[in-house]
């Protein structure tokens, strides 16, 4: 049996483009790649803003383990009453105790146990608990039950990152980052053994702005006045991931991004 194992992370899927091009492509994606776990982050699924149980009936049949989310998970409200219908998804662990769902989810993989976790950041974003504390609080005990823990840090600023990727390294296999929905080119693996990125990117429409439609956020920047937001319609549809590959002790050995597009959809 390996003593590796190749986890497959997958950037915000922004509405119906991001949910087609998945169903589309991941299967053979996994394939090619030979991907154990895949984890995805399903803030945008439903139009763009949110999830449904629509969205995610759509998506659960994937080979999918869990969905991470981030600033947009309770957009569209009855989600917030309906987290038992949707299992696989994680909310920010340092949101508070009231907010609906959980902050980390334990899954397996053969012999290996692996825990994901949810934080989000607060530079430029809306007020929550330091998502260093919080995950600093809860580290213990997750590496009691696993030391395979990834981390997907949902945060505007690059800084922010940056720094939680340093504070975590050497006691999380991989510090991702989501939210900005463009993916950056510092992919790494750090000093003490953990595998770090500022963000993976999106996964929807290529020729949107973020994956939405064009028009109507160049309207808002040129007139300031309030605008109605849509997933693009574009032909052109990408996926931005990282794969990381994991040792039994928790260390990650190597991240690669993963990028792919396709045009054969309407
Ligand atoms: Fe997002
Ligand atoms: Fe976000």
């Amino acid at each position: 049996m390996s003593d590796t194992i190749k986890i497959l992370c997958i950037g915000d899927i922004v509405g119906k483009p991001g949910r087609r091009i998945l169903k589309q492509a991941l299967p053979m994606l996994q394939r090619e790649h030979k991907i154990n776990v895949t984890i995805a982050n399903i803030e945008n699924a439903a139009g763009g803003f949110g999830v449904t149980i629509k969205a995610y009936d759509e998506l659960k049949d994937l080979d999918i383990q869990v969905f991470t989310s981030g600033n947009h998970i309770y957009d569209k409200r009855d989600i917030m009453t309906q987290f038992a219908q949707i299992p696989k998804v994680i909310r920010p662990l340092n949101f508070t105790e009231k907010s609906p769902g959980d902050g980390f989810k334990i899954i397996t993989f053969n012999t290996f146990k692996i825990a994901v976790v949810n934080i989000i950041g607060r530079v430029f974003m809306n007020p929550t608990d330091c998502p260093f504390r919080a995950i600093q609080k809860h580290l213990e005990a997750l590496r009691a039950i696993t030391p395979i823990i990834i981390v997907d840090f949902h945060a505007e600023t690059t800084s922010e990152k940056q720094a939680m990727g340093w504070f975590l390294d050497g006691k999380v296999s991989t510090v991702f980052g989501t939210h900005t929905h463009v993916a950056t080119a510092d992919e790494r693996l750090l000093d003490q053994g953990t595998a770090y990125i500022t963000d993976i990117g999106m996964t929807g429409a290529k020729d949107g702005i973020l994956g939405m439609e064009r028009g109507a956020i160049i309207e808002k920047f040129l007139t300031q006045l309030p605008a109605k937001f849509q997933a693009s319609s574009s032909k052109k549809k990408m996926i931005n991931g990282i794969i990381v590959t994991v040792d039994r002790s928790g260390k990650a050995v190597a991240i690669e991004r993963l990028y792919y597009e396709s045009e054969s959809l309407a």
